[in-house]
């Protein structure tokens, strides 16, 4: 039976066919935003970026062999489907289909519906098949696999409970922390976790009882509020895994428009775990501000106050590899799109990574993180300093100095902050 109102209307995202209900707007090149509009369960396309990341993240893991020795599977599970989009797209999207196990799950049977529908009209098409294995209580795992992708509707947490992935995507209505035990326990001895916050108030620091019951957390709303945000969540994973004898190691942490969105490697090791502390602290606000084990005046933590990313991992997700990976080849084009649409589905992509191979090298070591618009009141100068000369000062006073991917425009540096400083005079 075909699910309600199917099939919408078809758009691509990536280099993958996807069903958009018949009230939802065709999507601009750069959509933004919660998904309210759209309607819960329902494909949200300012998610895209975060997707795309998500399928060279996964494609890096297996050409690269960092998670499994060369020639063995992985097990990837999106815990929370929805309609589907990420599975159907690290599907279709990853050259090395034979070196990947599928799962899809969700509560939603319409949502469902949705994926494997829109699966089933859009085939891979490449005869992948597969038999899941048994789940720890059952003799037989539940659901189907169809085309290389098994689908079960059921409890996240349940199933995560049952059998084991080195790869689980966490993307929720709002805040993770219910999911998050769950998924870390369901991790292999060495596995990634992919986790989306959308519950930015709590994380950024303006809702403040929710911080505070969520993660345990006071923030600061100003400039530096959304490294915060990735930085208490990053910690808060790090708490959990550590009870479970898992030590996190970031790959790639972003904010970006109105979620956060990390994924980190875990492993098992009693003796990492044991120093999980090592990496948490306090943000406090000074000029510059600086991270510190105990909080003092003003404040946001405690949070994590170690690497950001992986240098060689995130290094490697550049513009090109992107584009090569997800930009859509003309037999995957829908019939009714123009030049325009081609264009602005290429900027998309890109726009996914924008600045993250640059800034990698410095967001996987201490850095100073620099908003630009600070430095007008902070330097004491008229006009604010462009990036390019800030970028040109500092590096030809022999500094590294990156744009980061961020909402506002901020760079990273390991430059101190009076030659950041003396640098935003001299450019004025
Ligand atoms: C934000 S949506 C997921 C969006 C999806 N990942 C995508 O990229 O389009 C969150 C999903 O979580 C599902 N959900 C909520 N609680 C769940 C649970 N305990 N187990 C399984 N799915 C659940 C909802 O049905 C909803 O489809």
């Amino acid at each position: 039976m075909e699910p309600k109102d199917w099939p919408g209307h078809i758009w691509l995202e990536g280099r993958t066919s996807v069903h958009l209900r018949s009230h939802q707007t065709r999507p601009s090149h750069m959509p933004r935003g919660p998904a309210a509009k759209t309607g819960e369960g329902f494909l949200n396309p300012a998610m895209a970026p975060a997707r795309t990341r998500s399928v060279m993240l996964l494609a890096d893991a297996i050409e690269n062999n960092w998670l499994v020795p060369e020639g063995k599977t992985i097990r990837a599970l999106d815990a929370l489907c929805a309609t589907g989009v990420r599975p159907r797209r690290w599907r279709k999207e990853i050259p090395f289909q034979d070196r990947l196990r599928i799962t899809a799950n969700d509560l939603d049977s319409e949502a469902l519906q949705w994926a494997k529908e829109s699966h089933r009209v859009h085939p891979v098409g490449d005869k992948l098949e597969w038999t899941p294995e048994p789940s720890r209580f059952a003799r037989e795992q539940e659901g189907v696999v169809e085309d290389g992708i098994h689908w079960i509707e059921g409890d996240a947490i349940r199933l995560m409970v049952q059998a084991p992935y080195q790869w689980i995507d966490l993307d929720p209505f709002g805040s993770p922390v219910n999911f998050l035990d769950s998924a870390i326990q369901s991790i292999s001895r060495v596995g990634v976790l992919e986790v989306t916050a959308t519950d930015t108030a709590a994380l950024c620091g303006s809702a403040k009882t929710s911080a505070l019951r969520r993660y345990g957390s006071v923030g600061i709303t100003d400039y530096y509020m959304h490294d915060d945000a990735t930085r208490i969540l990053l910690g808060t994973i790090a708490r959990i895994a550590a009870m479970h004898d898992k030590s996190v190691h970031p790959i790639l942490s972003l904010f970006d428009g109105h979620h956060v969105r990390v994924t980190v490697l875990l492993k098992r090791s009693k003796e990492e775990a044991t120093d999980w502390q090592d990496n948490i602290g306090y943000r406090i606000r000074s000029e510059p501000y600086h991270f510190a084990k105990q909080p003092e005046r003003d404040y946001s933590g405690p949070m994590w106050t170690g690497p950001l990313c992986d240098s060689e991992i995130a290094g490697r997700m550049t513009v090109e590899r992107a584009i090569e990976l997800c930009a859509g080849r003309p037999e995957d084009l829908p019939e009714e799109w123009n030049d325009i649409d081609i264009e602005h589905s290429q900027r998309e992509i890109e726009r996914s990574v924008r600045y993250i191979s640059q800034s990698a090298e410095l967001l996987s070591g201490e850095h100073l993180l620099v908003a630009v618009d600070s430095l007008g009141v902070a330097a004491g100068v008229g006009q604010i300093p462009s990036m390019k000369k800030m970028k040109s000062g500092l590096e030809d006073a022999g500094y590294r100095m990156a744009r980061c991917h961020m909402p506002e425009a901020m760079f990273a540096t390991d430059a101190d902050w009076d030659t950041v400083l003396k640098i935003a005079k001299s450019a004025e």
